[in-house]
């Protein structure tokens, strides 16, 4: 157990355990730090830099940063809302979005973002690319059209023998995210759910089940993200 410091985010004196991560230790002080690659209890990858704040004077995503004694904070400028909204754009370019058919519309966290942004079409040029649905798995559906390749999945979704059920597949910019067939035989009605849920967008989608929760009771339709800290 860490002691206590105190540090500061947008000039407001914060206090947490020395080392928590910073996107935690922000969100226990009421500040919220948008995040989509980041989960809570799986280790940090840094790898969509939507959290990007300047600690010290110096840029660093505050999921794989952790507190200490005084730390500086900016969180909430200008600057660093132009590039997350930016990074939002990017995403939703990069790949096939079509929100008002997918079942996670409401519970997606890039959807949320970009409404938190104000997208309305991405600053980006839409690459458009052609990618499948891997449908072959009995529980499960990947949908690499939405994928955004922040391996929360792979990271967070493990077998009895813990072994990930997900894994990369091709190289290059053909890189994708699988099912494992061998990892993933045979798994329960409950690992399938926690698939899909901790997916952020609706790459993964379990299988019988969908649009259950109607319209107005989603998670985002009247919480906007951030809100709920
Ligand atoms: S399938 Fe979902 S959780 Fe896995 S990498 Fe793609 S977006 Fe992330
Ligand atoms: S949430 Fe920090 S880099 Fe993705």
């Amino acid at each position: 157990m860490g002691t206590f410091v105190k540090f500061y985010i947008d000039g407001k004196e914060c206090i947490a355990r020395h080392g928590t991560q910073l996107v935690k230790a922000a969100c226990e002080n009421n500040i919220y730090i948008p995040t989509l690659c980041n989960y809570p209890g799986i280790p940090p990858k840094g790898a969509c830099r939507i959290c990007a704040v300047i600690v010290n004077d110096k840029a660093v995503t505050a999921c794989t940063t952790k507190v200490s004694e005084s730390i500086v904070v900016h969180n909430n400028t200008p600057e660093l809302e132009k590039f997350r909204k930016s990074v939002v754009e990017m995403l939703l370019s990069e790949g096939n979005h079509f929100c008002p058919s997918c079942e996670k519309s409401g519970t997606c966290e890039l959807q949320a973002l970009a409404y938190r942004y104000r997208v309305t079409v991405s600053g980006f040029p839409y690459m458009f690319p052609f990618r499948e649905i891997e449908a072959w798995h009995p529980k499960l559906m990947k949908d690499h059209n939405r994928c955004i390749q922040c391996k929360r999945c792979i990271r967070g979704i493990k077998n009895d023998q813990r072994k990930s059920i997900f894994a990369f597949g091709k190289r290059g910019t053909h890189v994708e995210i699988n099912i494992d067939h061998d990892a993933s035989e045979g798994i329960s009605d409950e690992l399938a759910q926690r698939s899909m849920d901790i997916c952020p967008v609706g790459a993964i989608l379990r299988k019988r089940k969908g649009f259950d929760v109607p319209i107005g009771r989603r998670k985002y339709d009247n919480k906007p993200i951030g809100s709920d800290l």
